[in-house]
């Protein structure tokens, strides 16, 4: 008669594991976000490299660099969220982001709101079609994401 046993060893286990879930959850819950904003970021990464080469070519499409833009400011609503506290170098996951981002939470919303901004104004002026108006809009954007990183992100050794 198997059942009874597994049953009774279920209620063997299961007080222990309700003990151990937050420990557990703790140490998950810092990894997963990290590697969201991870995500996040390099989807960004990607939609600014994908913009800027439009650029160099003969005929810029408007509608990739549309595309683009939406990707970029889609992904800047996220970045505030991305940062809850536990998340950064004490939770010894790798993470370049730096304790300031805890520290001085207001600047930090401020370097997200702008980036949020720019992306806004990138989406702007890429409905409008004028080249010039896209590419000073592209070239706020990338101010906004320095901006941030001169401060919040650890500066490659
Ligand atoms: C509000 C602050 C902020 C803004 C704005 C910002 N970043 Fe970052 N970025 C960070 C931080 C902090 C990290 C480090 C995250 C980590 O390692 O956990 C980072 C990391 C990255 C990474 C590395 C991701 C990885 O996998 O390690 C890339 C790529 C990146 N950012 C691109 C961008 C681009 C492109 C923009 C602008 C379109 C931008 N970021 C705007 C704060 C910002």
């Amino acid at each position: 008669m198997p059942k009874p046993i597994t049953l009774a060893l279920a209620a063997l286990l299961l007080p222990a594991a309700g003990l151990a879930l937050p420990a557990v959850v703790g140490a998950a819950a810092p990894n997963q976000v990290i590697k969201q904003r991870h995500h996040n970021f390099e989807a960004m990464g990607r939609a600014m490299k994908g913009t800027f080469d439009e650029f160099k070519r003969p005929a810029p499409s408007i509608a990739v660099i549309q595309a683009h833009a939406n990707v970029l400011a889609d992904a800047a609503l996220k970045v505030k969220g991305h940062f809850p506290k536990g998340s950064g170098p004490e939770s010894r996951v790798k993470t370049e982001a730096l304790p300031a981002i805890w520290e001085r939470p207001a600047d930090f919303a401020a370097a997200a709101d702008r980036l949020v901004g720019a992306t806004r104004g990138l989406q702007t002026a890429s409905a409008t079609g004028d080249l010039a108006a896209i590419q000073k809009a592209a070239g706020a954007v990338g101010g906004s994401c320095k901006n941030c990183h001169d401060s919040f992100r650890k500066a490659k050794a």
